[in-house]
C-alpha cells in the first residue's frame, strides 16, 4: 500500500501546483503540536522566499485547495496557521479505509522493495573454540533484526555468520595439546596413517584448554612463537594440523549454533575465514598484477588514502613478511568468494565499531581492486560497547569475561522471579514464559539504543513490565489476546474479518494513526540500518493501544457494529505488533 505520507504529499503537489507554485514544497511531516494537528505541512515558508510572499499568503491559499469535504478527502481539516503553517487532519473515513487495507493484506501494508537486492549480512563473528561472550551478542541480536526488515521487504537476504575459525587461537590449542599430549598421532612426524575420527578432547575441554593457552603465551613468548608457526603451518595446509582443526571445529560450531538458537538467531550461512583461503593467492596476485599491491618493509601493502580524507587512512596489509595473511587479507578474499557465488547488491557488515578502520580500508581496496563494484554499497554498521552499572564493559561480578549462556540464565532468572511474585502460573508454563520474555527483555534493551551508541546492561529495568522495554511490548500483546480471549467466551468469532468502522473518540484514531505509520516505518529503518526505528515506533503503538484500551469499553460496547470495529482494530494492532517484534528477533507468550 502507498505509505499515508505519499497520499497525503500527493494532495499537497497537486495543492501547491493549482496555486502556481513548485511542488518541491509540498512535503508532509508529522506534527510536532499533536494538540493541533495530526501532520503539517512547512513548506509556505519556504515558498515565501522564491514568491516573495508572506508565508501565511501561500499557507491559505495552499490550504483552501485541499478537499476536505468530497467523498474521497483524505483530510479533515487543513488549517493555514501563522507563521505559515498548514496544519493538518486525516479524514476518519480515509484512515478506517486505510485500516481496512492492511488488515486485507499479509504484509499489513508494507510493500515490497521495488528493486529486490541479493543482500549479505555478515554478523555473527564468534570466534571457534573460545566460548561466546557477550561481545558478540551485541553483533547477534543487531544483524538478526536487519536480515529480518531485508527479507520483510522482499530482499534476498543472506546472513552469515562469518566465523573466526582461523587465527592464532588454532595455533595456540595446537602446541598446548602438544605440550599435554605429545603422543598424539598428530605430533608423530612420521605417521603416514588416516587421523582418528573422534576429536582427543570435548566440549569442556576445550574450553578449558584455550584459556590455559592464551594465558602461557602472554608469559611464554617461545610457546606464543610456536603458535604462530603452528598457525602459519595449518594455513598452509599441514595435514595432521588440519585434522585437529577439524576437531575443533566440529566440536565447537555444534556448541555455537546451540547458542544461537537460544537466542532466536538464524545464519543461512556457516562460512568462516577458512573458507576464504582458496581464493587469497590469487588475489593477492591480481593486487600485484594491478599495480595496487607494493612491499613495505618486507610486508604487502596496498595503499587507500584518499585526497579528500579528514584523517588519516594508513596503507592495508595484505600479506606479513613470514608469508601470514591478516584479517584484512581474509575478509577480502571473503568478498571475493562472495562475489562469485551471489553478486550480492549491498553488503551490510554489523561489527564492533572499533574494527571501523579496517572494513574502511578492506571496502577501499575492495573497489579500488574491482572486486567490488564502484556503486555497491558497503555499509559498516559499527555497534558500540555493552557496559556494566560502572560504565566500563560488562564483566562478570568476579570481573572476567561474562559467558553468553550465564547472562542469558540470569535474565530468565530474574524474569520468572518476577511472573512467580504475582501469578499463579504453572512452573512449567513460568519457565516457558520467562524464556520468551528473558529474551525479548535482553534484545528489546539492546535494539532500542542506536546501535553506534554504547549502552548500559541494567536487567532491573530491561525486564520491567512498564517503560520502553521488550516486556512492556509483550504485555500489550499479551493483554489484547486476553481480550480476544475473553470476546471468544461471549460467543464472538475474534479469527473472523471484521470491518473497520471511522473512528469515534480521539485515542481510537490515534491508534489508527500509528498503525497507519507501519511501512513506512519499516522502510525508514531498513534504509537506515536502523532497528531502533522499529522500537520507536512499536513503542510508540503499544502506548496508543493501551491509550485506546483504557478509555474505552470494548467488550462491553453495546453497538454491534461498533463492537465489532473495536475488535478488528485490536486484531490488526496486534498483528502489527506481531510483525514488529518477528522484525527485532523475539515473539510474545500467551500469557504474563
Ligand atoms: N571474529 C571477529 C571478531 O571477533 C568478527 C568478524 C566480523 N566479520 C568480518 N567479516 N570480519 O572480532
Amino acid at each position: 500500500m502507498k505509505k499515508i505520507l505519499d497520499y497525503m504529499e500527493e494532495e499537497l503537489r497537486a495543492a501547491f501546483a493549482d496555486c502556481g507554485y513548485e511542488e518541491k514544497y509540498a512535503k508532509v511531516v508529522l506534527s510536532n503540536r499533536p494538540d493541533l494537528c495530526e501532520y503539517q505541512c512547512n513548506g509556505a515558508m519556504a515558498a515565501a522566499k522564491a514568491y516573495k510572499k508572506k508565508p501565511i499568503d501561500i499557507a491559505a491559499e495552499v490550504a483552501g485547495k485541499l478537499d476536505i469535504q468530497g467523498e474521497k478527502a483524505i483530510f479533515s481539516e487543513a488549517q493555514a496557521l501563522m507563521p505559515g503553517f498548514i496544519n493538518l487532519k486525516l479524514s476518519p473515513e480515509f484512515l478506517a479505509g486505510y485500516m481496512n487495507g492492511m488488515r486485507a493484506e499479509e504484509k499489513l501494508g508494507s510493500e515490497d522493495a521495488e528493486k529486490p537486492e541479493t543482500i549479505i549480512v555478515d554478523y555473527g563473528g564468534a570466534n571457534v573454540a573460545k566460548p561466546l561472550h557477550v561481545g558478540h551478542l551485541r553483533a547477534a541480536i543487531i544483524g538478526e533484526s536487519i536480515k529480518r526488515m531485508g527479507r520483510f521487504l522482499g530482499h534476498h537476504v543472506i546472513g552469515d555468520v562469518h566465523l573466526g575459525d582461523w587465527g592464532l587461537q588454532m595455533g595456540l590449542i595446537i602446541e598446548e595439546l602438544r605440550d599435554r599430549q605429545p603422543d598424539l598421532v598428530y605430533f608423530d612426524e612420521d605417521y603416514q596413517g588416516e587421523y582418528p575420527e573422534e576429536a582427543p578432547f570435548t566440549i569442556g575441554e576445550l574450553e578449558e584448554i584455550y584459556p590455559a593457552a592464551s594465558a602461557k603465551s602472554k608469559a611464554d613468548p617461545a610457546f606464543l612463537e610456536r603458535a604462530h608457526a603452528a598457525t602459519l603451518k595449518l594455513q598452509k595446509g599441514y595435514a595432521p594440523y588440519r585434522a585437529i582443526w577439524r576437531h575443533i571445529m566440529n566440536i565447537s560450531v555444534a556448541d555455537l549454533k546451540k547458542n544461537y538458537a537460544n537466542l532466536n538467531v538464524e545464519f543461512d550461512l556457516w562460512k568462516g575465514e577458512s573458507d576464504a583461503e582458496p581464493y587469497i593467492e590469487d588475489m593477492i596476485q591480481m593486487l600485484i598484477d594491478k599495480g595496487l599491491a607494493y612491499e613495505s618493509q618486507g610486508a604487502l601493502v596496498v595503499d587507500v588514502a584518499k585526497e579528500t580524507d579528514t584523517k588519516e587512512i594508513p596503507p592495508c596489509l595484505i600479506r606479513k613478511s613470514d608469508g601470514a595473511s591478516l584479517y584484512a587479507t581474509s575478509d577480502l578474499a571473503t568478498i571475493v568468494e562472495r562475489e562469485q557465488d551471489f553478486k550480492p547488491d549491498r553488503y551490510i557488515y554489523v561489527v564492533d565499531k572499533r574494527q571501523g578502520m579496517h572494513f574502511e580500508q578492506v571496502f577501499r581496496v575492495a573497489k579500488r581492486a574491482g572486486i567490488v563494484r564502484e556503486d555497491t554499497p558497503m555499509i559498516f554498521l559499527g555497534f558500540g560497547t555493552m557496559n556494566g552499572k560502572d560504565g566500563k564493559p560488562f564483566k562478570t561480578r568476579e570481573g572476567g569475561v561474562m559467558r553468553l549462556e550465564t547472562l542469558i540464565k540470569d535474565i530468565d532468572q530474574a524474569v520468572l522471579a518476577r511472573i512467580m511474585e504475582n501469578r499463579t502460573m504453572a512452573l512449567k508454563e513460568a519457565e516457558e514464559t520467562a524464556k520468551k520474555v528473558g529474551l525479548a527483555a535482553l534484545k528489546y534493551g539492546d535494539l532500542s539504543n542506536q546501535a553506534s551508541k554504547d549502552y548500559v546492561f541494567d536487567v532491573d529495568r530491561f525486564i520491567s513490565f512498564e517503560g520502553n522495554t521488550g516486556p512492556y511490548i509483550l504485555y500489550t500483546i499479551v493483554r489484547i489476546k486476553s481480550i480476544l480471549a475473553k470476546y471468544g467466551e461471549q460467543g464472538g468469532n475474534a479469527e473472523e474479518e471484521k470491518t473497520i468502522l471511522a473512528p469515534a473518540g480521539s485515542t481510537e484514531k490515534g491508534l489508527m494513526l500509528q498503525l497507519a505509520r507501519f511501512n513506512e516505518a519499516v522502510q525508514t529503518a531498513f534504509a537506515e540500518t536502523a532497528p531502533h526505528k522499529i522500537c520507536q515506533y512499536v513503542y510508540e503503538l503499544a502506548n496508543a493501544c493501551n491509550s485506546f484500551y483504557h478509555e474505552t469499553k470494548i467488550l462491553a460496547e453495546e453497538d454491534a457494529a461498533r463492537k465489532e470495529s473495536y475488535i478488528g482494530l485490536i486484531i490488526l494492532t496486534r498483528r502489527v505488533l506481531e510483525a514488529c517484534i518477528d522484525l527485532l528477533g523475539f515473539e510474545a507468550p500467551e500469557r504474563m
